[in-house]
């Protein structure tokens, strides 16, 4: 197994670009995230003006703030913005990124190339197990996890801090070495499989590589501003006293991209290291939203006219037996839950916003049965709900051809997006 595949690409300050390939087995969302810095952002190049016009009125929060779109955004503005989020590897990645910590990281890495020697060397050449972290991998990723941590400056950092610092630099690479085995969905990856043990090696370096170079990119972009993100879930998440006088923010939506089982590997390292380092993180996959889950979920109490409007329509469209059984053992219960934790994460918010915020939530509406997903009705209903004026800022109809479901044709290929404006 051979990794290394410069592109050629040349860079004045920091030589060749290591471009990850696919034959370095990571998985495609940290090639995507180290290839180009980003994968999905909620907002597009023309926000850059509103994010502008935001940043003068200080930190701007986002508090379902993904892979940190926004704070990539602000750094490279100068401005100043505050996270939180709920997804253990999506916020350890926001950690990695951090303009702040990129020296601390850099010294690690190259610590890290100097102990090479030092690293695990697994005896198999490769391992099949329909887990993904069977015992032999578990063993391997806390000797790697130990080599990390042991090479971060403790000059530089807190004693407290450096298991957060090497579990952030460690799960870009983690699903390398996990049994897995591909999806139909590229994002997505399956339970079990075979993981390649031979020259995972020379694929950690390339890694590092890869990594050294997207954290000196970022530092030669960045202009400044404090980039600050906190791990916790938008439902009761504390803030303290902090009052934001500006918001930029995207949920979730829903049947689109469930986050939490696109980086399920990672989520399930985060866990074995957990369990042998006795890391307190705290997260229920099941409780993220827009998850799958919807066995044994409360029956939430969400009061929406907007939402039992869109429950009855497609309650009204014909439908074959099974769509409809479907419909009511699956779709409408989770549209139920997934509006209704949504309600609860704004309701908290809420909390923490001051009263000349300047607010605006990017949004996409898709399909169901023919039927519109009203997520930015709802939105601006819930906003509200809670003493808020709201107006639809932009709109943007767009239609995705081919890669998700190739027959989606006409309404069932339309999603809009929408950019949502709150103020009180
Ligand atoms: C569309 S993404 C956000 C993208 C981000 N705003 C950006 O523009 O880069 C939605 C994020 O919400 C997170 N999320 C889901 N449930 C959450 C909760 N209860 N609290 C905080 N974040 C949550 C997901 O993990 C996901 O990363």
């Amino acid at each position: 197994v051979t990794s290394v595949r410069p592109a050629g690409e040349r860079d004045r300050s920091n030589g060749t670009r290591p471009e990850l390939g696919r034959t370095s087995l990571l998985r495609e969302v940290y090639r995507s995230l180290l290839n180009t810095g980003r994968t999905y952002a909620g907002f597009r190049d023309e926000d850059r003006e509103i994010v502008g016009h935001l940043a003068q009125r200080g930190p701007i929060l986002d508090p379902m703030s993904g892979y940190g779109g926004l704070a990539s955004f602000c750094s490279q503005m100068g401005a100043d913005s505050f996270g939180v989020e709920y997804n253990p590897p999506q916020f350890f990645w926001q950690v990695l990124v951090q303009p702040d910590r990129i020296d601390l990281n850099l010294g690690a890495i190259e610590e890290i190339i100097k102990v090479r020697r030092k690293w695990p060397k697994p005896r198999r050449r490769a391992i099949i197990s329909d887990e993904f972290v069977p015992d032999e991998l578990r063993k391997t990723l806390i000797s790697l996890f130990e080599v990390i941590a042991s090479s971060f400056s403790k000059s530089l950092i807190a004693d407290e801090r450096v298991a957060e610092a090497a579990l952030s630099l460690l799960l870009p690479f983690a699903g390398r070495l996990c049994c897995t085995s591909p999806a139909d969905i590229s994002t997505h990856t399956k339970e079990g499989g075979t993981c390649v043990l031979v020259g995972w090696q020379d694929d950690f370096a390339t890694y590092l590589a890869a990594l050294r170079y997207r954290l000196k990119q970022n530092k030669e972009n960045a202009r400044g501003g404090r980039q600050h993100v906190i791990s916790g879930d938008a439902r009761n998440v504390n803030l303290g006293s902090t009052r934001f006088r500006a918001m930029f923010t995207s949920p979730p939506y829903p049947n689109h991209r469930d986050f939490s089982s696109i980086l399920l590997p990672e989520n399930k390292v985060i866990d074995a290291l957990s369990e042998a380092h006795g890391l307190p993180i705290l997260f229920d996959r099941e409780a993220i939203i827009g998850s799958n889950f919807v066995k044994g979920a409360p029956a939430t109490e969400f009061d929406s006219i907007v939402v039992s409007k869109f429950i009855n329509q497609i309650s009204a469209v014909r439908r074959n037996k099974r769509a409809g059984y479907d419909d009511d053992v699956y779709y409408i219960p989770y549209f139920r839950k997934y509006f209704s934790a949504l309600g609860g994460a704004y309701h908290n918010i809420a909390r923490y916003l001051d009263s000349s915020l300047d607010g605006y939530i990017a949004v996409v509406n898709n399909t169901h049965r023919g039927v519109v997903i009203p997520v930015a009705e709802t939105v601006r209903e819930i906003w509200e709900g809670l003493g808020f004026h709201s107006e639809i800022h932009r709109s943007l109809e767009m239609f995705h051809l081919g890669a998700r479901n190739p027959r989606a044709k006409g309404i069932r290929a339309r999603h809009t997006e929408y950019l949502v404006r709150i103020w009180r």
